[in-house]
This record gives C-alpha cells, sequence and structure tokens, in this order.
C-alpha cells in the first residue's frame, strides 16, 4: 500500500500543520526529562518539562481522532540523586486534558541491562539494611485513549484492510503481548549506532503497539521522533506517519533509518520535510556535556530548549 511519511522540525507543542481528529494513533517517548546519559540539562527543570508535556497534550487532543489511542513510552528519572515522577505526572496530565487512562504495560529489558549506574552493588559494599537501591530496568508504556471507539467503523472497514490488519494471533501468544509485561530487549549501547544520544527504543515496541491500535493505511504520530523509530516501523507496517523532532542534528539519523532516498523513486516512498524556525541544535552540545561528566545545574548550559 502506498504510504506518506511527514517530518516537521519544530516544537510539538505547535503542531499546525495537521488537521483535527485526523491522527489514528500515537506512539511516543518523550525526552527523559534531563537523563544524565542524553538530555543532562536539556529542560530548565522540571516544571518546564511538565509545561511541554502539559501543552503538547492539548494539542493531541486536538489532532487525535474520536476514540484512538495514544501510547507513551516513559520512565521515573533519576537526577543528581533525586527521582521525578514522570510516569505518575504524565498520567495526571493527560486525565487532566480528558484522556482515559485505560493502561500500563511494563516493558522489561535483559536483566543486565542498566542505563545509569549499577546502584544495587551499595549492598555488596554495605550488607546492612538501609544500604538498598535497585537496578532499574523496565520502563512504562501508559496507554491513554480518546473517549471511546466505534468498533462499527471497524467493521464497515473494506474486507482488504481488515485483512492485512489481522493480528498474529500465534505471535499474540507466544511473545505475550497480552500480559501487562513485556520482555523486549532494547536498543543494544553499541558504540558506532546512529541513536547515540538519543535513547531510541527498539522496533519491536511501536510494532507491537502499530499492530495492536491501528488499520493498514491509517496514519500514526511521533511527536518527539527522535531518531525516527515509529516512523520507520509505520512505513514497514503501510501507516502513514507524522514526526515531529526539535532537533535539527537528527536530520541525517532519521532519514537514514526510514530508508530515505531523494528524489522518492515511487508514490510508495512519499516523504515531505518541513524545517520551522523553533527547531534548534542540540544533539552536539548534549553529548558534549555527557562526555566530559560535567556537573550541570540550572542556568549553566545555555542551551535550553524553549518554552
Ligand atoms: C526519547 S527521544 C525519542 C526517541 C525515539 N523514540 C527513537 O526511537 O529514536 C525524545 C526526542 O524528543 C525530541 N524533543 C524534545 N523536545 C521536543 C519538542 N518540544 N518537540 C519535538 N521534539 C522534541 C528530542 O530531541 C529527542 O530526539
Amino acid at each position: 500500500m502506498d504510504t506518506w511519511h511527514k517530518i516537521v522540525f519544530g516544537n510539538c507543542r505547535d503542531m499546525h500543520e495537521i488537521p483535527s481528529n485526523s491522527i489514528h494513533l500515537m506512539v511516543t517517548s518523550p525526552p527523559y526529562y534531563n537523563a544524565p546519559f542524553d538530555y543532562p540539562g536539556f529542560f530548565k527543570d522540571y516544571e518546564q518539562f511538565l509545561q511541554l508535556i502539559g501543552d503538547f497534550s492539548r494539542e493531541l487532543s486536538r489532532v487525535l481522532a474520536p476514540g484512538r489511542i495514544a501510547a507513551y513510552v516513559t520512565d521515573d528519572m533519576l537526577v543528581e540523586g533525586k527521582k521525578y515522577p514522570v510516569v505518575a505526572d504524565v498520567t495526571r496530565i493527560m486525565i487532566e486534558n480528558g484522556f482515559r487512562y485505560r493502561d500500563k504495560i511494563v516493558w522489561v529489558k535483559p536483566k543486565g541491562y542498566s542505563r545509569i549506574s549499577r546502584r544495587s552493588g551499595v549492598v555488596l559494599q554495605n550488607p546492612y539494611p538501609m544500604y538498598f537501591y535497585p537496578d532499574n530496568i523496565q520502563e512504562s508504556i501508559l496507554i491513554f485513549q480518546k473517549g471511546t471507539f466505534d468498533y462499527g467503523y471497524a467493521r464497515k472497514l473494506d474486507r482488504k484492510i481488515r485483512v492485512d490488519s489481522r493480528i498474529d494471533t500465534k505471535e499474540y501468544n507466544e511473545h505475550e503481548w497480552y500480559l501487562t509485561v513485556w520482555r523486549i530487549t532494547n536498543v543494544l549501547p553499541l558504540p558506532r549506532r546512529p541513536e547515540i544520544g538519543i535513547a531510541a527504543f527498539p522496533d519491536e515496541i511501536p510494532r507491537r503497539l502499530i499492530k495492536l491500535f491501528s488499520y493498514v493505511g491509517e496514519t500514526v504520530l511521533d511527536p518527539f521522533l527522535g531518531s525516527g523509530t515509529t516512523m520507520k516501523v509505520a512505513k514497514e507496517l503501510g501507516r502513514n506517519c507524522w514526526g515531529y523532532e526539535i532537533d535539527l542534528e537528527l536530520r541525517p539519523v532519521i532519514l537514514k533509518k526510514i530508508g530515505y532516498k531523494q528524489p522518492a523513486s515511487s508514490k510508495a516512498e512519499s516523504v515531505e520535510i518541513v524545517r520551522r524556525n523553533d527547531a534548534g541544535r542540540f544533539r552536539s552540545s548534549l553529548q558534549k556535556r555527557v562526555s566530559s561528566k560535567k556537573s550541570v545545574t540550572k542556568g549553566r548550559l545555555g542551551f535550553h530548549q524553549p518554552n
């Protein structure tokens, strides 16, 4: 099936390019607040991060079609010894903006994986009470819905669309998609991977969500596109996709990931790119900051994302 893909380099708190009620599914992972390994000092403070999620959610309620799903992959974040309750705050903000909280799936990564540091070793050095800090190997996949879905719409879809969108129940059972715990290997931290500093999720997450919550030919949105994983998978699964990304430096990574060739060889590869004035350049400065391991405090970085 011919699909189209539109990438807007700009801030997703304004998605005026997207017509109201035209998105059938959102799959995204917002920046992990000021995560030490990817986004140190990206936000001025936690309030600015929450403000972005709030502004974005209001825009999302305009563009998402009635009855459809919005899925966030996110996690609470430990920054300079303080744990920020991102999962609870995103849930609260979405509910305040009129979405129904439908489900939470826990994405469990392999046991040896730890993004920040192995805190659990503290007990080995001090095997006494009060020295326990667990290693984190999970994230949350938060699932919200805009009202209720009209199943009459699904029943009236073209037969071919229904056949092509059918969920493989063997895979569903064998890989335990039906549980609230999904065991999926994360993007491996290989030294020259294109996703360095982007905190990309593995293809398998958008693949499951797109298959479970959208039909072939429908339109998926990733407002925090990053390396373009959602768009790549949407394309493979015959869905259209809108992606917003604030960082212009990610353009080559995204285009490579979605296999963009210019000029498009067929209508089946239709890709449109818009560059807005509210995009910026962040990745190199963030990565420099990460590698120099300077302590990052409010006001010192000079490249906070704009309000
Ligand atoms: C966690 S990453 C997304 C990774 C993506 N899921 C992938 O697999 O590559 C979050 C992305 O959101 C982008 N971003 C941050 N603030 C934004 C904003 N206000 N509007 C659009 N994109 C934003 C960041 O530059 C970053 O690339």
